[in-house]
Order: C-alpha cells, then sequence, then structure tokens
C-alpha cells in the first residue's frame, strides 16, 4: 500500500511552534505575525502558527495568522492540539479565518511515555485516537495526526494506531522522532514499514518531523523520503526544543542541489528541473536573519547554507580554486539563497511613497500609523548611513514589532566614557502610563553602566546570560543589531535593536528583554509536552478525559 503521494515534498514550517519551544525564543503577536508573513513569502505549503490551548497569547497569535496570512493563494494555516477536546475545540476556532486551515493533533505511542507520562495503555490509547482524530475532522478536512516519540514506538503498535487515526480521518500522518535519538537507516525502516503495513496508508500522507539531539535530522529526513515520506516538518535556522528541529533551509537546499539524486523518488526524471518543493529559495537568507533576530536565537558561523562562514572562502588553495573557476570548491550559488540580493534600495532623500512600496514589494503591509512610525526610523538612519539596504528594512520593521505593547520605553540614553574616565550612563524611560523616570549609574564599560542605570529603574531581577553584537550589513556605517538574552529562575528570554551606535542599540535591546520577561512572569503558557509529574502539569490524559 502506498502513502498518499501529494507529487511534490510539502514543506511544513513549525518554527512559531515547535521553534517558539526554544528557551528564550518567545515572541510577541506582532512578531508572530512579521514571520508568518515571511514564511509566506518563502512559500512554504504549511504554517504551524501555535498551540493554541496553551494560552491566550498563542490563541490570539494563531487566529490573527490565520485571518492575515492565510489568504486564498497563502499557506495552510495549522495549530497545534494535544487528542483532548478543549485544546482541539481551541485550535478550531484560532485557525478557522484561515482560507485553507489544519489542526494537527497529537498523542504519545512509546511505551516510555505510555507509562510514565500519559500513564495509560495501548488499549486506552487506541481508543483516544479514533475520537479525537473525528472531533477534529468534525470541523475541518485537513487533519494531522502525530505518534508523539513513534521513533521509539514499537511499530506494530503504530501501524494500528496509524490505521484508527486514517479511518477516522487523519490526512496527514505525522511520524516524529521527538527525543532526536534514531539513525538515517532506522528511520528509512520505521517510514517503509509503515507505508508497507498500513493498510489504508493511501489515503494519508506521511509526514516526518524530528529533533537534531544527534545532529542526524535532516539526514533521518532525507532518508524518510526514499521510505516515503511526503511532508517534511521543519523549522528556519533548525531552532527549537533542545538541540532544535529539522533546519527548513537545509532540507530545501540538499533537495535543490541533489535533485538528480531526489527527482526519481516523485517519478520524474533525474534531469528533471522542476522543484521538489514549492520554496522560493532566494527569500532563505532573509527569513533566516529575520528569525535570529526576532527570536534572539544567534546563526552559528559555520551553520550549513545561512552562517556567515557559509559561502566564506579562507585558505589561499580554495580562494584560488573559486577564482578560476566557482565550481571548484562551491556547490551552491549564494544567489540562491538571496545573499546577493541585499540590493540597495533607497536613500537619504527617497520619500514616503518610495519607502512605503518597497516595504509592499518586501510584503510589508503596515498601518498608516506604523508606517509613520517605520518611515521616521528610516530617516534617522539615512541621515547616518548612505545607502539604505532590503535587510536594513526588514531590521527597523522587526524592531518596530518587538516595541508593541512594550511595558517601558528607552526615552533618552548617554553615555561618557573613554580613556581614564569611570563609564557614566544616564537613562530615562517611559513606562506605559507616560510616566518619565531618570537616573544615572556607573558600570565596568558603557553598555555595563547603561544596563545598571536601567536596572535600577525597572528593578525585575534577571541575570544576563548573552550579548552579542552583529552588523546589518557590510561597511563602516552599519546598522548594529545587539541581542540580549536574559534569565530569571527558570525563564529565559531575549531581546533586540538595531542602531549605528551599539551603545544605544544595547540599551534598547536590554529593555526589550526586561519587557519580556515581564510578559512571560506573567502569561506563563503550558508546553505541549509536559515532562513534570500530572500534578504540576495538565498532561493529555488528564485533559483527554475531562
Ligand atoms: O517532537 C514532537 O514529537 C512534536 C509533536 C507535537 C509533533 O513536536
Ligand atoms: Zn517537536
Amino acid at each position: 500500500m502506498r502513502a498518499k503521494d501529494p507529487g511534490r515534498v510539502l514543506i511544513f514550517d513549525t518554527t512559531l511552534r515547535d521553534g517558539e519551544q526554544s528557551p528564550g525564543a518567545s515572541l510577541n503577536l506582532e512578531e508572530k505575525l512579521v514571520i508568518a508573513q515571511q514564511l509566506a513569502r518563502l512559500n512554504v505549503d504549511i504554517i504551524e502558527a501555535g498551540f493554541p490551548f496553551a494560552s491566550e497569547g498563542d490563541f490570539a497569535a494563531v487566529q490573527r495568522i490565520a485571518e492575515v496570512v492565510g489568504t486564498d493563494n497563502g499557506p495552510v494555516i495549522c495549530g497545534l492540539a494535544r487528542a483532548a477536546k478543549g485544546d482541539i475545540e481551541a485550535c478550531a476556532r484560532a485557525v478557522a479565518p484561515a482560507a485553507r486551515q489544519r489542526i494537527h493533533t497529537f498523542i504519545a505511542t512509546s511505551d516510555i511515555h505510555l507509562k510514565h507520562k500519559l500513564r495509560k495503555t495501548r488499549r486506552e490509547v487506541l481508543e483516544i485516537v479514533p475520537e479525537m482524530v473525528a472531533c477534529a475532522a468534525s470541523f475541518c478536512d485537513d487533519v494531522e495526526f502525530s505518534c508523539e516519540d513513534a521513533a521509539r514506538s514499537d511499530p506494530e503498535f503504530l501501524y494500528e494506531v496509524i490505521e484508527a487515526a486514517v479511518a477516522a480521518g487523519a490526512t496527514t500522518i505525522n511520524i516524529p522522532d521527538t527525543v532526536g535519538y534514531t539513525t538515517p537507516e532506522e528511520f528509512f525502516q520505521l517510514i517503509a514499514g509503515i507505508d508497507a503495513h498500513v493498510p489504508n496508508m493511501d489515503q494519508a500522507v506521511i509526514s516526518v518531523h524530528g529533533h537534531n539531539d544527534l545532529g542526524l535530522v535532516v539526514a533521518n529526513f532525507l532518508a524518510a523520503l526514499r521510505a516515503g515520506a511526503r511532508q517534511l516538518e521543519c523549522t528556519i535556522n533548525g531552532i527549537g526544543e533542545r538541540a532544535g528541529n529539522a533546519a527548513l533551509e537545509e532540507l530545501v537546499m540538499a533537495m535543490h542541489v541533489r535533485r538528480q539524486l531526489f527527482n526519481p523518488l516523485l517519478g520524474r526524471p533525474a534531469d528533471s528541473e522542476q522543484p521538489l518543493t514549492t520554496v522560493n529559495t532566494e527569500e532563505i537568507y532573509r527569513t533566516s536573519r529575520l528569525v535570529s533576530n526576532l527570536t534572539g536565537m544567534l546563526v552559528q558561523p559555520n551553520k550549513a547554507v545561512v552562517g556567515a562562514n557559509a559561502f566564506a572562502h579562507e585558505s589561499g588553495i580554495h580562494q584560488d580554486g573559486v577564482l578560476k573557476n566557482r565550481t571548484t570548491y562551491e556547490i551552491m550559488d549564494a544567489r540562491t539563497i538571496g545573499l546577493k540580493h541585499n540590493r540597495i534600495s533607497l536613500g537619504k532623500l527617497s520619500g514616503r511613497n518610495a519607502f512605503r512600496s518597497r516595504l509592499e514589494e518586501l510584503g510589508y503591509n503596515l498601518t498608516p500609523e506604523d508606517l509613520g512610525q517605520a518611515f521616521h526610523r528610516f530617516k534617522q538612519l539615512a541621515d547616518r548611513k548612505r545607502d539604505i539596504t532590503d535587510l536594513d528594512l526588514q531590521t527597523i520593521v522587526s524592531d518596530q514589532a518587538q516595541q508593541v505593547d512594550a511595558t517601558y520605553k528607552l526615552k533618552l540614553v548617554q553615555v561618557s566614557c573613554g580613556t581614564n574616565l569611570r563609564p557614566t550612563a544616564t537613562v530615562t524611560l517611559e513606562d506605559s502610563q507616560g510616566g518619565l523616570a531618570t537616573t544615572a549609574a556607573i558600570g565596568t564599560g558603557p553598555v555595563d553602566a547603561v544596563c545598571r542605570a536601567i536596572d535600577e529603574l525597572v528593578k525585575v531581577p534577571n541575570d544576563l546570560v548573552e550579548f552579542s553584537i552583529q552588523a546589518v550589513t557590510e561597511g563602516i556605517d552599519a546598522l548594529g543589531v545587539v541581542t540580549i538574552r536574559l534569565r530569571q529562575g527558570d525563564l529565559l528570554c531575549s531581546g533586540y535593536s538595531s542602531d549605528t551606535d551599539v551603545v544605544v542599540a544595547s540599551a534598547q535591546a536590554f529593555v526589550a528583554a526586561l519587557n519580556r520577561l515581564l510578559v512571560l512572569s506573567k502569561h506563563p503558557s503550558i508546553h505541549p509536552q509536559p515532562t513534570g509529574s500530572s500534578e504540576s502539569q495538565p498532561d493529555t490524559a488528564m485533559v483527554a478525559s475531562s
């Protein structure tokens, strides 16, 4: 029995759900919307926009993305729901505004999870699955069902669960390697076994999901493709729980660069130029930068495809070879991922209309008020920087998304520092009621002095665990992006900001991280894969039976 084949490889992006579960990567609604709009430009097939039952914030974000991004020609908008009525109903309401909507429901199938987490027998799980899949199917015809921890589940039990899910209306069956344990050969066997032994598998697409604990997830997915999987679940830059998820850019580029290898799997001639996915590869770099900025999850320089060194040739022999012929040491052209498309778009003399229309070309349709603010920032930047590139514009828009609902805003920062001077900072903050407060502090350096002054005003306990500066573009006048990560007990969150003055950017990033810490400590959200005891967190079993 062959699984349903969509004729191409479907790309299911879970940056906003599993990716956002990365410690410290939480995003506000506006930021999620900006990312979802960029994912739509990247042209992924499905966006998993969140876990609506987790919190009011998650629900609102999924609903807004469904409204704005889930247009007739847009991607399918999906929400996650545990195999429980309350979760499924919330998910159905959240994705309802989308033209094409999906409910993704899941329950664990491995004996380890059944015994220690769900405290359910296999029989009980086998009863819950069709009931909950049918419940999801009563709201929408596109239902995905996942067997959590499938890679460590007994294949014979998986076959039974999957058959029941498909019979109840699941149109996609997702096989997660939840703990990143499997290897390519094993994963191939698992997927091939499912394809061969589930009698109604021809009625659903096989999908794979996985984590990168052993660094094998992309290789596992490529093996799964050979075995019949036709949907890959991935995140931008591979962000996600622990070691992360499969990186979208690595999967898409592997299939693009080695298409001769993958074409025959889809029944095409090896030399077919028809893309294996719908992804617009030229949007990859821009999407990577956006997600990195907004989540505060930095991209390591040697990261495949999107790392700063991915197209850099250091050794003389390599440089010489590339100058003679690029293909000596380059397997892909940087332009394919949009790296060399960072074109200069605007300058000091550009007016509001030119600014708006370039933003629209980049896919940002701002409200008049947001446009006004963005234009103001653009003008400030243009006074200090000669050429404004698309990446600069994207940075301005994402900076602004972070400011929405901020409790504190930086009004003034002034620093005196230099040889034989004790670095001293004066800071003024405005609170949400418009009240202003000013203080001064001394630090070991200018940034330390600024952070101490802000701490004195905000009075939220925190430890600064990471501080980094990156340039948005090349050149001495480039915008510097500062990313700051703060910890408060178990909470980890990040803030970022950009400015040509890195001390100003640091102050703004620190205030942004504190704002986020304030929100997170007031509105905790439940995790789709609870690991704690059933007393401390409602698990699937409890919710399912309630
Ligand atoms: O890793 C996992 O198993 C998941 C499921 C909810 C699909 O994220
Ligand atoms: Zn996952």
